[in-house]
């Protein structure tokens, strides 16, 4: 079990396949790419597998979740899930993508075993998609979310970042559109984990103003607490039917009492937070030999030290020197 000092269990674990991505969103990194992580410092797909083995089989890891920068990158994506679906006890599985390429690879990712997708797209006009992630890519996420959707990747969730000046104005178009498609939208508060380190908190839409937002079209109810559980999205009912809108108020609203996650890189470091300031090594561990209990028993003390919250609120913060591409969200 992955327990730490606040009694917090984490049973859900993202795993990073790459830092790199096909998209520049202006909130994540800047139109020249980043210095990407060469290919040595990568854990091979085995590695992956083999890591994730141990999380599932010896500490109580029960969903995995696979991210990026841009997972569908990854060549070995399907041969990764398929392996992860053979494991015993069988973890839950998805994928968080842009969506890039998941028209070709949705398929064939449900036969490998995925459960689900997150997909992320923040506006519905093709020149602001254009503008927010530099590359004239919005037919295609479209694209992708309809295979994912009748490859029975469900429920298919869509991500949403809002930016003001860009596609703040569309949250309720947003919604209209995610209904009618069938597809579980939530909004994200922008976070601190830009590499440009650009992130201001007067430049961030916040939960409340999305929640006003939305409300000027839309009735919400909120769900359930019971139902939340650790999941970072507060969610409500739309006009009182079966459909759902999320928030995830990371900066405003934090969750991190019962926070259940625990991170992997590409380059095989486990993370306590996203907004960590340490990592603890488990590729040097593996390459040097360490056999699955000495892994756990890493794993383990990692977690032991994580943090009560993200530390957001306290003056003295410090965003963390990987940006979320190299997290994986
Ligand atoms: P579900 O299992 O479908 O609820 O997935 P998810 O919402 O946890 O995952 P997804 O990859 O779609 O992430 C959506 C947003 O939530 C991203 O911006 C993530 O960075 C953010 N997020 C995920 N986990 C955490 C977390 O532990 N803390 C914080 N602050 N944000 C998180
Ligand atoms: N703040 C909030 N969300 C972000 N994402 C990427 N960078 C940030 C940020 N700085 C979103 C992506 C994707 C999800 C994994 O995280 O748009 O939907
Ligand atoms: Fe967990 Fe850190 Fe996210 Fe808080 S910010 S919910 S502690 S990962």
């Amino acid at each position: 079990m992955l327990i730490d000092t606040y009694g917090r269990v984490a049973t859900d674990l993202r795993v990073s396949l790459t830092d790199r991505c096909n998209l520049r969103c202006t909130y994540c990194m800047p139109e020249e790419g980043l210095q990407w992580l060469a290919k040595p410092d990568l854990l091979t797909d085995d590695e992956i597998v083999r890591l994730i083995g141990v999380a599932v089989t010896a500490l109580g890891v029960t969903e995995v979740r696979f991210t990026g920068g841009e997972p569908l990158l990854r060549p070995g994506l399907v041969g990764i899930v398929e392996r992860c679906a053979a494991l015993t006890p069988r973890p839950r599985l998805s994928l968080t993508t842009n969506g890039i390429g998941l028209a070709r690879t949705a398929r064939a990712l449900k036969d490998a075993g995925l459960d689900r997708v997150n997909v992320s797209l923040d506006t519905l006009r093709p020149e602001v998609f254009a503008t927010l992630t530099r590359r004239r890519r919005h037919q295609d996420v479209l694209d992708g979310l309809a295979a994912a959707h009748a490859a029975g990747l469900t429920p298919v969730k869509v991500n949403a970042v809002l930016m003001p000046g860009h596609n703040d104005d569309e949250a309720p178009d947003l919604l209209a559109w995610a209904v009618e498609a069938g597809y579980e939208l939530r909004f994200i508060e922008q976070m601190p984990l830009d590499a440009q380190h650009g992130w201001k908190r007067e430049g961030m839409i916040t939960a409340e103003e999305i929640l006003a937002s939305l409300r000027t079209r839309f009735t919400l109810t909120p769900e359930g607490e019971d139902e939340r559980g650790s999941a970072p999205a507060e969610r409500w009912l739309v006009d009182g039917g079966t459909a759902r809108v999320g928030v995830i108020g990371s900066v405003t609203r934090p969750f991190c009492g019962s926070c259940d996650r625990t991170r992997l890189t590409a380059d095989g470091q486990v993370r306590t937070c996203l907004f960590a300031t340490e990592e603890s090594d488990l590729r040097a561990a593996l390459r040097a030999g360490a056999d699955d209990e000495e892994i756990a028993a890493l794993w383990r003390r990692a977690m032991w030290g994580k943090k009560a919250g993200s530390g957001l609120d306290d003056p003295a913060f410090l965003q963390p020197s990987r940006p979320m591409s190299a997290i994986g969200g």
